[in-house]
């Protein structure tokens, strides 16, 4: 961009019918609040300056989103779009190009913004849309020469002008000394009593200023949400969205209505998502992934054709090549899988290295440990790794065997090619290559007569 650009994003709205404890723009959509989805583009265009106008929920506003770069602008008085943009420009210098955003529109592209600020610098430039059932959008009325006169809200236009399909997104650019210019002189005389800013456009064509409007091709992007039912039909837009670019990417989708991507995904070849997976945060998939139904992978890396088996759980966690998850598995914070390692149904691993080819198969917990390459983790071992008070480390060397059952009291430390017995409770460190067992001897009462019942 040439001109510098100083975005200011209205979210003054209450949104009565969210029927909410909070400021409108804090409803979430795909796991993010709508306003912070408006600053991720609107900080893709790199701007000079972004400005919020809030009207209450500053707070918390504050707190969810300023990174230092924000301008916050109270406006009192929702007195509309006209005013609400009136109280940013005072801020803003007569160079700038001004970008107007909605921090209820979350699903705009940083590219279609691009496009409305590319254009002769001297023009307003309007985001329209074109609707099928149009209701109470402004309607952009154009003259017979196809050139742009005004904007004319739902509320005030004549049966001839309510036909008209294009439709006003509220999304414009314009220089900042002549859109201040034109918002000084708004007034309310209007079927709500608002200062419009669409109003500006009618002044502005009277003067001459060019304006120009352009369709947005995917009209998904300009879709706004005012109660919860449409918060859903924004939600099911993103999915569709996030499933198409993951799908483009070389993912097989067993069926796109039932992902959801909350976060960033970055993908290799042929991978596999089954029904009902959900990607949080950061996740990197490797070729070759398979990802069974029900599954959440938040914050995680997996490694090329690891298989994570249906109603696993993987946080934080990094996953190498060829490894084998779950089914029923929960991967926890600073679990770290090394190539082809197995963790069965039922188990839970936190803090915790796993080595190559080792196996930790059924209903075990291994928390702050570190296992060996190709031990062998017997059903239902636990690291009793807590104390009450402070945590403690188990170490297994490589090729260890831990029999069924075994409580790994920590700190322990059990030598590489070690055999513990079944059943047994460790509580201090067993040497390489030797056997141990903790085990209560076996008692047989022979003709054993169980109590009887009297009477
Ligand atoms: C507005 C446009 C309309 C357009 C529609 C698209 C005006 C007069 N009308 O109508 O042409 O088709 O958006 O959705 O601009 N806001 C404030 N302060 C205010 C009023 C509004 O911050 O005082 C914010 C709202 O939070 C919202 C946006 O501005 O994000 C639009 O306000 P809204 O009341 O939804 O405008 P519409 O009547 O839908
Ligand atoms: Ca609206």
């Amino acid at each position: 961009m040439s001109t510098p650009t100083s975005i200011v994003i209205l979210a003054a709205g209450e949104g009565k019918r969210m029927v909410s404890r909070w400021p409108k723009v804090m409803q979430r959509v795909a796991g993010r609040p709508m306003l912070g989805h408006v600053l991720g583009a609107a900080r893709a265009l790199q701007p000079r300056a972004l400005h919020v106008v809030y009207s209450h929920g500053g707070d918390a506003l504050r707190n969810e989103f300023d990174h230092g770069d924000l301008h916050w602008v109270l406006q009192a008085q929702r007195l509309g779009t006209g005013h609400a943009l009136a109280q940013a420009l005072p801020s803003v210098p007569d160079a700038d190009r001004v970008l107007v955003l909605y921090g209820d529109v979350p699903l705009v592209r940083p590219g279609t913004l691009e496009g409305l600020l590319g254009g002769d610098p001297a023009a307003i430039a309007l985001l329209s849309v074109h609707l099928d059932d149009p209701g109470g959008y402004g309607r952009v009325i154009r003259d017979a020469e196809g050139a742009v006169e005004r904007v004319v809200e739902a509320r005030d236009a004549d049966p001839e002008q309510i036909r008209v399909r294009e439709c006003n997104t509220g999304i414009l650019s314009g220089p900042a000394a002549t859109l201040r210019e034109y918002v000084r002189r708004l007034d309310n005389d209007n079927a709500q009593n608002e200062y419009y800013l669409t109003d500006v456009i009618g002044m502005a064509v009277a003067d001459g200023v060019p304006v120009h409007a352009s369709a947005v091709a995917d009209p998904t992007e300009v879709l706004g949400a005012n109660d919860r039912i449409q918060l859903a039909e924004l939600e099911a837009a993103y999915r569709a969205r996030a499933a198409e670019a993951l799908m483009r990417a070389g993912v097989t989708l067993v069926d796109p209505a039932r992902v959801e991507v909350r976060g960033e995904v970055t993908v290799g070849r042929d991978c596999v998502i089954d029904v009902n997976v959900v990607l949080e945060g950061r996740v990197v998939l490797g070729d070759g992934v398979q990802i069974g139904p029900n599954s959440l992978l938040r914050d995680c890396e997996l490694g090329a054709d690891c298989e994570i088996h249906p109603f696993s759980m993987v946080e934080r966690a990094r996953v190498a090549a060829r490894c084998q998850v779950g089914p029923y598995a929960r991967l926890r914070p600073g679990a770290q899988l090394a190539e082809g390692a197995k963790v069965g149904n039922f188990v839970e691993v936190k803090e915790a290295t796993i080595g190559a080819g080792a196996k930790v198969n059924h209903l075990s917990y291994v928390g702050d440990a570190s296992i060996g390459a190709h031990c062998n983790v017997g059903a239902g071992t636990i690291t009793c790794n807590y104390d009450g008070a402070r945590k403690h480390r188990t170490v297994i060397g490589d090729d260890a065997f831990i029999g069924s059952n075994t409580a790994l009291v920590a700190p322990v430390e059990v030598g590489a090619g070690a055999t513990i017995g079944a059943g047994s409770t460790l509580s201090s460190d067993v040497p390489p290559g030797s056997l141990a067992l903790t085990r209560a001897p076996l008692k047989v009462v022979g003709r054993w007569k169980r109590p009887q019942k009297q009477g």
